[in-house]
């Protein structure tokens, strides 16, 4: 097993949040921990439990990545938290909160995402967002890392719920939203996505300061560059961001974004992934046989 990708994008002063990216090489997703330069407490962002699709065997590699991170950096874990329910990848959120202590948190309207999952799946008494996360986030909502403030910006568009953190004086965490500059945007087509609420979302990121540092929630590259990136500034995204540059037409990207969503696969992980993050994580409690299940609906994707 290769070590995982990781960057540090320093703190610039005290009121700069140290930054590490780490690359989940199999989902193509960057799991974050962002560090209060002065108190070393620490967030743990978007964080993955790996699942292999063709088993369904779980694995906790990247984690533990983040962990020994975590570790080796001697940061206290303070908060688990999350942009949105995934559906690329199962996130590590309940199992942080075992291994660390730390509460874990997530957007409110993850209820609404519950709910249409719940019809989804035809799993009416499945999930409950109030037991597996320990706060659920609104916009506007703020909290601290350390002596670092956050404040929480919904932003929909990938999902209904999808939320970004803005952390300190510098830094927001805006999952999919935005991707990397060469690559533009995140999809829009799972359901309660929607093109025009994301263009909205990407709006109000951009408005943020123009050095601002960014973090994206996924690449795979781009044509002619094979190493994954994740951080660029508000000011690099208006300059270069191939569809929501500066000046960059509303209704032309709109069009562009749902002809280019009706061509993508969905995520090959997708109907595992939600039946799980919507417990936070949590797997399915053990059948009498001792082994955990899941539930897959037939002909609706
Ligand atoms: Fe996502």
């Amino acid at each position: 097993m290769t070590e995982p990708l990781i960057r540090h994008s320093p703190s610039r002063g005290p009121s700069s949040p140290d930054v590490w990216g780490v690359y989940d090489e199999p989902t193509g997703s960057v799991q974050y921990v962002a560090a209060c330069p002065v108190t070393r407490k620490a967030a743990l962002i978007d964080v993955v439990l790996g699942f292999d699709p063709r088993s369904f065997a779980t694995n906790t590699r990247s984690m533990d990545a983040v962990l020994d991170l975590v570790g080796h950096e001697k940061l206290v874990v303070e908060h688990i938290l999350d942009t949105h329910p995934h559906a690329d990848h199962l996130m590590a959120s309940a199992r942080l909160r075992e291994a660390t202590g730390a509460p874990n948190a997530i957007g409110a309207k993850v209820r609404e995402i519950a709910a249409l999952w719940r019809d989804l799946y035809h799993l009416p008494d499945a999930f409950d967002p109030n037991r597996d996360f320990d706060r659920l986030l609104a916009d506007g909502d703020t909290f601290s890392i350390g002596d670092l403030p956050v404040r929480v910006m919904l932003s929909p568009g990938h999902t209904l719920g999808s939320i970004s953190f803005v952390v300190g004086e510098d830094v927001a965490f805006v999952h999919d939203t935005l991707m990397y500059p060469d690559m533009g945007t995140s999809r829009c087509d799972f359901p309660g996505g929607s093109a025009a609420e994301l263009w909205d979302s990407v709006q109000a990121i951009l408005a943020l300061p123009g050095p601002t540092r960014l973090f994206v929630g996924h690449d795979y590259g781009a044509e002619g560059r094979e190493d994954p990136m994740w951080e660029a500034t508000v000011a690099d995204h208006l300059d270069r961001n191939k569809h929501v540059h500066a000046g960059a037409d509303r209704d032309a990207w709109i069009a562009k974004r749902e002809e280019r969503d009706a061509t993508l696969a969905l995520p090959d992980r997708m109907l595992a992934a939600l039946q799980v993050n919507l417990r936070a994580g949590r797997l399915p409690e053990a059948e009498a046989d001792g082994h955990r299940y899941l539930k897959m609906p037939l002909n609706r994707f």
